[in-house]
Parts: C-alpha cells; sequence; structure tokens
C-alpha cells in the first residue's frame, strides 16, 4: 500500500488521484483537526474533507473565535454539509489559564458570519483530549511504515495541549503537527500576539515542547493567501452547497487594516494547505517560543528566524506562499464536496 504526500494529488491531478485512492492502491494521510469555527476555519474544513489526499479520522472543537456552544454547532454543521461521517468531539471551552476572549468583529456572533447553515449530526460522545489520544492510539508509532497521525491545529492549542499533558507517551505517534498559530512581527490582537497563540499561551509553549515535528503558519504567511473580492467572486461561480456556503461565509468577512483593506488572510486553510501542495510554500527552520507572561507581551511567539541564539530548532517556519496556487487547490477540492 503506498501512502502518498498531498503533492502526488497534485501532480497527477485530483481526479486520477481520487480513482488510485479509491482503487486502494494508494493510502491518504491520516489527519485529525482541531479547530474553532470561526469563518476561516470553515474554510479549512472544506479543503481537507474535498480532498482525498488526506483522511480526516476526526475535528476537535474548542471555544474561541466564539463560544464552544457555537463553534461547536458550526463544525457538525460544516462537516455534515460536506456529507462525510466523521466525528465531532467538543472541548475545552476555555483555556488552560482563564477563560476565552472571543473575536466576533471578525466572525459575526454566530462565528461563520452570521451564515445560516442546517444543523448537522449530533456530536460524539466524549471530550476532544480524550478523542485524540484515542486516534493517536489508533494511528501507531509514526516511525513505522503507513502509521503515525498529523494533528493540526487550527485555533487555541488547549485540546492538543490536554491531549499531551495526560498522555505524554502518545507524542510518538504523531507524525507531524502543523499549526496555524502566533507570528514573527506584529499580531492581530495585541501589538505582539496572534489570537490563538494569545488565547492560550501555556497550552502552545506545551506543544511546542513535545519534541515532534512541527510546522507553523504564523500570520506573515496567512496575509499572503489574501482573500479578495475578485477571489471570493471566482469561488462563487459553479455549484454546490459547499462551494456556495463557503463563498457565502468568506463574503461576511471585514477587510482587514493591517492589509490596507485589500481583503483578509485565510488563515487555516494554509496549514491544510501544507499538506495537500507544500511545493507552493518555502519554509526555514527555527526555534520557537511563546511568551507566557501577564505583561504586553503575553502570548507573542519568539521565533528565531536567523538563528541569532543558535538554539536547536524545534518548527518549520512557513516563509511564503503562492496564492494563486493555493486559490486554485482550494477550489479544486471544494469542487469534489456536494
Ligand atoms: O489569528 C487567526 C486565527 O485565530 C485563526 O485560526 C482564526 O480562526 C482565529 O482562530
Ligand atoms: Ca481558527
Amino acid at each position: 500500500m503506498l501512502r502518498r504526500s498531498g503533492t502526488d494529488a497534485h501532480a497527477w491531478g485530483l481526479h486520477r488521484f481520487i480513482l488510485a485512492v479509491q482503487a486502494g492502491g494508494i493510502m491518504a494521510r491520516p489527519i485529525l483537526i482541531d479547530c474553532d469555527p470561526g469563518t476561516d476555519d470553515a474554510i479549512a474544513l472544506f479543503l481537507a474533507l474535498g480532498n482525498p489526499a488526506l483522511d480526516v479520522r476526526a475535528v476537535t472543537v474548542a471555544g474561541g473565535n466564539v463560544g464552544l456552544h457555537h463553534t461547536l454547532r458550526n463544525a457538525r454543521a460544516l462537516v455534515g454539509l460536506t456529507g462525510r461521517a466523521i466525528p465531532v468531539i467538543a472541548g475545552a471551552d476555555r483555556p488552560l489559564l482563564g477563560s476565552f476572549t472571543s473575536e466576533t468583529r471578525v466572525h459575526g456572533e454566530n462565528g461563520i458570519g452570521g451564515v445560516d447553515l442546517p444543523d448537522g449530526p449530533p456530536a460524539a460522545p466524549g471530550l476532544a483530549a480524550d478523542a485524540i489520544r484515542q486516534a493517536l492510539r489508533q494511528a501507531g508509532p509514526a516511525d513505522q511504515p503507513g502509521a503515525g497521525l498529523t494533528l493540526v491545529g487550527i485555533g487555541p492549542a488547549t485540546n492538543l495541549a490536554l491531549a499531551l499533558a495526560t498522555e505524554p507517551a502518545l507524542a510518538a505517534n504523531i507524525a507531524e503537527i502543523v499549526l496555524m498559530t502566533g507570528a514573527w512581527a506584529e499580531g492581530n490582537v495585541t501589538p505582539a500576539a496572534e489570537f490563538n497563540a494569545w488565547s492560550d499561551p501555556e497550552a502552545l509553549a506545551i506543544v511546542l515542547a513535545c519534541a515532534r515535528p512541527i510546522t507553523l503558519a504564523t500570520l506573515h504567511l496567512t496575509s499572503q493567501a489574501l482573500c479578495t473580492p475578485a477571489r471570493i467572486a471566482a469561488l462563487q461561480d459553479g455549484p454546490g452547497t459547499c462551494r456556495a456556503a463557503a463563498a457565502a461565509i468568506m463574503a461576511t468577512v471585514p477587510p482587514t487594516r493591517r492589509l490596507a483593506y485589500a481583503g483578509h488572510p485565510q488563515h487555516d486553510a494554509c496549514a491544510i494547505a501544507w499538506l495537500l501542495a507544500p511545493e507552493i510554500f518555502t519554509h526555514r527552520d527555527v526555534h520557537a517560543v511563546v511568551d507566557c507572561t501577564n505583561g504586553p507581551g503575553r502570548g507573542q511567539t519568539i521565533i528565531d528566524r536567523w538563528s541569532r541564539l543558535a538554539l536547536p530548532p524545534n518548527a518549520r517556519l512557513l516563509d511564503t506562499i503562492d496564492p494563486d496556487r493555493f486559490f486554485a487547490l482550494l477550489a479544486e477540492s471544494i469542487a469534489h464536496l456536494p
């Protein structure tokens, strides 16, 4: 059984890749997505669930952009819209310390810009941290052929940290952790901090210390995946309920002042795109830590891009993304959804 990366799907052409996966000749990459939907989380879920190169084992949910009661309903509705039978499991409704602060200015009161989606299937029983550990256990040791699980974190890292802290030995089953988190320049929630890192810096510190391969999609990267009115209009043309929902959700997000109102970053889908088309990125190895103090720097990710401290790298920093190829990948993947 060959395990192919998303690159093959891209190189082969998605249709041929789908046929090969369906014929059982290729094994899609097992992943688990932890999220806080969230307008951009919605697009990331559609990208992942629409592409056969990824085998989404579960979707776990935390509070963050909006409260857990909204993020959980949104995750169930989004997965339900794709028709995929993937378990959605509720997780943390607060960070390890304190409480989440919602970001309704970007995501609206309901978390997906006020777009009203039909209710999805009920959440699977249990808690996110346990579901993450169960999925890791089932995936087996990452150093074995065809084993291991990739964790994609596109919200506060609370659920991931709880899983790692309660059963550290399962880290050996992690093939890679891909996080949309952090900023090496200015933040988007404070001058120093990006929202996910700021929402639970202690959780991010636990994940950064797990000694497994970590890939970081920071604000500098995601700001290049700029969702402009033209790109939204291009997505609006065509069939499909998920495509229409994606375009409708994108259209609710206000343009970003930090980016001269030219559009808004498709933050979370960048983390998924890395797994599907790494060739559209450039990257470098870095040492990264997060500030857990209670001062003005709380939640700041200090990312040593030039190895000034000569510390061993603990993460791969995604530097650039080709936006046109990113949005083409997004459209191609969503086209495979109902
Ligand atoms: O800073 C952007 C990140 O915070 C994204 O994951 C967005 O969904 C919010 O969670
Ligand atoms: Ca998110």
